[in-house]
């Protein structure tokens, strides 16, 4: 790391990066968001309740600029996202939150830990860590679905034929044939009216059309 601002290589200035802690109300998270606020990032804590978030927040010391929202609020607004919840509510958070989690940084601080008698003890994960499992719940497939069509163009029929059936084998697309090679051109520009719905309405928009 050449200084404290910047990290070199990633383009990413993490001294202006706001920071959003999922469960941001336990110890850690507090913790976290404390030292944060403190070196100067935008911290916002997240929690089951906006409530209890703004009031942790505000407990943390108003002067630092501490925001609390719901998990889901803090997850779409920060750039970085630090998740602080105890194992038993890992899985069924990050699975969702994957939509506005998509594309960003996320840190799993969470142990999979048990307690008995005899004190702590590690629990098992498939994936063989929490952090792990958080990126296969992140990615999966299954918790992203795909409703769209895509426009396929070409001038050799079998070549387009081909795919659309490529197109086909995704789980809720469809291939559409739209034209010859010279009609792509305006397919391809639409694109930028797609990034600007995307912007308005924080969505992942896509085309489908209709009586087809
Ligand atoms: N404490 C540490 O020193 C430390 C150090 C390293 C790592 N860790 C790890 O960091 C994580 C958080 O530790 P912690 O001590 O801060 O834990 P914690 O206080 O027990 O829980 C943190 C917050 O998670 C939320 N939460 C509790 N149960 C939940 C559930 N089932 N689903 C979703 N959210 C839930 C609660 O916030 P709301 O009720 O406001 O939603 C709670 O304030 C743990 O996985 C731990 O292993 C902790």
């Amino acid at each position: 790391m050449s200084d404290q601002q910047g990290s070199p290589g990633t383009g990413l200035d993490v001294a202006s990066m706001s920071i959003g802690i999922l469960g941001g109300t336990g110890d850690e998270g507090r913790g976290l968001a404390h030292r944060f606020a403190l070196a100067g990032n935008l911290v916002i804590i997240g929690s089951r309740s906006a409530e209890r978030a703004a009031a942790a927040a505000q407990g943390l010391g108003g002067e630092l600029g501490i925001r609390g929202m719901a998990n889901a609020d803090a997850a779409e607004a920060a750039d970085l996202v630090i998740v602080a919840v105890p194992w038993d509510g890992h899985d069924a958070l990050l699975a969702s939150l994957a939509a506005p989690l998509a594309g960003k940084i996320v840190i799993d601080c969470v142990n999979p830990m048990g307690f008995d008698e005899r004190g702590a003890y590690p629990l098992p994960v498939a994936e063989g860590s929490a952090a792990q499992r958080a990126a296969a719940l992140l990615l999966d497939p299954a918790a992203d679905t795909v409703d769209q069509d895509v426009l396929v163009l070409g001038d050799n029929r079998q070549a387009t034929d081909l795919v659309q059936a490529l197109a086909a084998r995704i789980p809720g697309v469809r291939g559409v044939y739209a034209g010859r090679l010279r009609n792509c051109g305006q397919v391809e520009a639409l694109t930028a009216n797609l990034v600007s719905i995307n912007r308005r309405y924080k969505a992942h928009a896509g085309l489908r059309v209709t009586d087809v």
